[in-house]
């Protein structure tokens, strides 16, 4: 037996149908109203039709869609939810709206029937706290598609009682979601964890001027494993849409600078550079998909003696390894000789900075991110005022075994170093808030935002006194209190502890 034998479903559009979908293949008997009239009738015929597909598929028995189209009713009005165990609200998202339906639907139901609501943005509390008996209500999140992205987030509002969540839970297992319980707040988890990668991007191509949008989508392609890069994912989900999502969550944390959004996302939506829908974002979308931007030409360069330093012995080696193999003479020593070409592998720091601590001459000197492995891709950069004819013969001789290499403007963290960084502070205080447990922080982003791993783990993969360390240069440098680190990241690394390790 499913948690909820029956199940209404209010608002089945997009996500309202995925979650009809859901509930019956769990074996719920489903309840569909939407105030649209044949909304609820269509619902159930496109149903149909999917789990027809699936069936032919061999995904779904004939038995199962038969049983499964036996369990969904259309309702002709709300009045037709009385006998449900759980109600589902998936309607527009508006305030008052969301408030007045649950109002009318306390009105129907029996006392110990939970309501849910799938807001995306909205307060559960706020819807809540328009109902007689708030403490039944809770936020069900999904995801579009919903049978697609196995994760729903399970949101206890300030008045939840204790055993709602619990409920939900269960029941999102029995349709096979990984149910993430966290507090009502701001984004709640998935939007609140995503919120670093975008911000953090436009800080180096905006304010900072630091590298271009094409080259910050390949490094955290290429370096960081991402699957899309920022600007690429701003261009799928569309700015319509992004844009007030991220000037919503900054005024909903009352102006927290890690969350500051940049001018040129509304300065884009004004004018109409919405993404992949309209045609023309950040890259232009055609019928071959999206442009394909050239890499930086590699500039030719002679020879030259090479001299390495790096804050890690293993990157020094893998460096060294990549200068021989490219024929290229190593020289060794205390300080470089006056010809050579200054490599260095720094964390955090900008080259600027690695020259200063170093005591070698800034303008020979070129940085090169080590951090994520020298493989796939390769980030430069030089501090100001560089000889080019030592930048050019550094991009030439890390492109020279047919690995691209990517120039950019002097970075404290480069591109990767300071993207994940920035990710994973979030998620470390997104764990201090106790919003939700490590683990559920690290699910709910692999799932929902399709990262190679949760926030976490990743930190732990890289190491929590590094992230740190990046973290620290950045502040250094800007003086930004968005780079402030969080006390979990902080503690963690002080303890040599994992970032994944939960509180007594
Ligand atoms: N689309 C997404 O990616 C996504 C993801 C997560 C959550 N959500 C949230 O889910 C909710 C629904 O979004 P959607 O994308 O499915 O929208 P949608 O427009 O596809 O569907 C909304 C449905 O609700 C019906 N409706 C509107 N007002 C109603 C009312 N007062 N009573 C009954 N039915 C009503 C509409 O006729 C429509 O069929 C919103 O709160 C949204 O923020 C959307």
């Amino acid at each position: 037996m499913p948690q909820f034998s029956k199940v209404g479903v209010v608002g089945v559009g997009a996500m309202g149908g995925g979650i009809v979908q859901m509930a019956a293949q769990a074996g719920a008997d489903v309840v569909l109203f939407d105030a649209r009239p044949g909304g609820a009738q269509a619902a159930v015929d496109r149903l149909g039709t999917t789990w027809d597909g699936l069936a032919a598929k061999g995904r779904m028995t004939a038995e199962a869609v038969a049983a499964a189209k036996a369990r969904l009713t259309p309702a002709a009005s709300l009045a037709d939810l009385a006998g449900c165990d759980l109600v589902i609200e998936a309607i527009v998202e508006d305030l008052e709206v969301k408030r007045q339906t649950f109002v009318a639907l306390e009105a129907v139901v029996g006392p110990d029937c939970v309501l849910a609501s799938n807001t995306s943005s909205l307060s559960v509390t706020a819807i809540a706290a328009a109902c007689a008996r708030p403490e039944r209500v809770a936020g069900y999140h999904f995801f579009n598609p919903v049978p697609l992205m196995k994760v729903v987030e399970v949101i206890d509002g300030a008045r939840t009682a204790p055993g709602i969540s619990g409920r939900l839970a269960a029941f999102a297992r029995d349709y096979g979601h990984r149910p993430i319980t966290c507090i009502d707040s701001p984004g709640f988890v998935v939007n609140h964890a995503g919120r670093g990668f975008g911000t953090e991007a436009l800080q180096i191509v905006v304010a900072e001027g630091a590298a271009s949008y094409a080259d910050v989508d390949r490094a955290l392609r290429d370096q960081a494993g991402f699957r899309l890069g920022p600007f690429e994912l701003l261009d799928l989900t569309a700015l319509d849409v992004s844009q007030p999502v991220g000037e919503s969550m900054y005024r909903q944390f009352y102006g927290e600078p890690r969350f500051r959004p940049s001018w040129l996302l509304k300065q884009r939506l004004d004018a109409g550079l919405l993404g992949r829908k309209a045609g023309r974002g950040f890259y232009a979308h055609g019928p071959e998909g999206q442009e394909k931007l050239p890499e930086q030409p590699v500039p030719k360069a002679d020879p030259r003696p090479v001299w390495v330093a790096a804050v890690e012995p293993a990157w020094r080696d893998e460096i060294v390894a990549i200068v021989k193999a490219a024929g290229w003479p190593v020289v060794s020593g205390p300080q470089p000789p006056d010809d050579a070409l200054i490599v260095v592998a720094p964390l955090g720091h900008d080259a600027t900075a690695a020259a200063e601590g170093l005591q070698v001459p800034a303008n020979r000197l070129v940085a090169i991110d080590a951090l994520f492995g020298l493989g796939k891709r390769r980030v430069i950069m030089a501090p100001p005022g560089a000889d080019p004819a030592f930048v050019e013969a550094a991009h030439a001789l890390f492109a020279a075994d047919g690995t691209p290499v990517t120039r950019i403007h002097d970075s404290a963290g480069f591109i990767a170093q300071r993207v994940v960084a920035t990710i994973v502070n979030i998620a470390s205080d997104m764990a201090q808030q106790r919003i939700a447990s490590p683990a559920d922080i690290d699910d709910a982003v692999r799932l929902g935002l399709g990262y190679p791993q949760g926030p976490l783990a990743f930190g732990d993969a890289i190491g929590a006194d590094r992230i740190a360390a990046i973290l620290a240069a950045l502040g250094n440098l800007s003086g930004d209190p968005r780079y402030r680190p969080s006390p979990w990241l902080r503690r963690r690394a002080s303890l040599g502890l994992k970032l994944t390790t939960a509180e007594a």
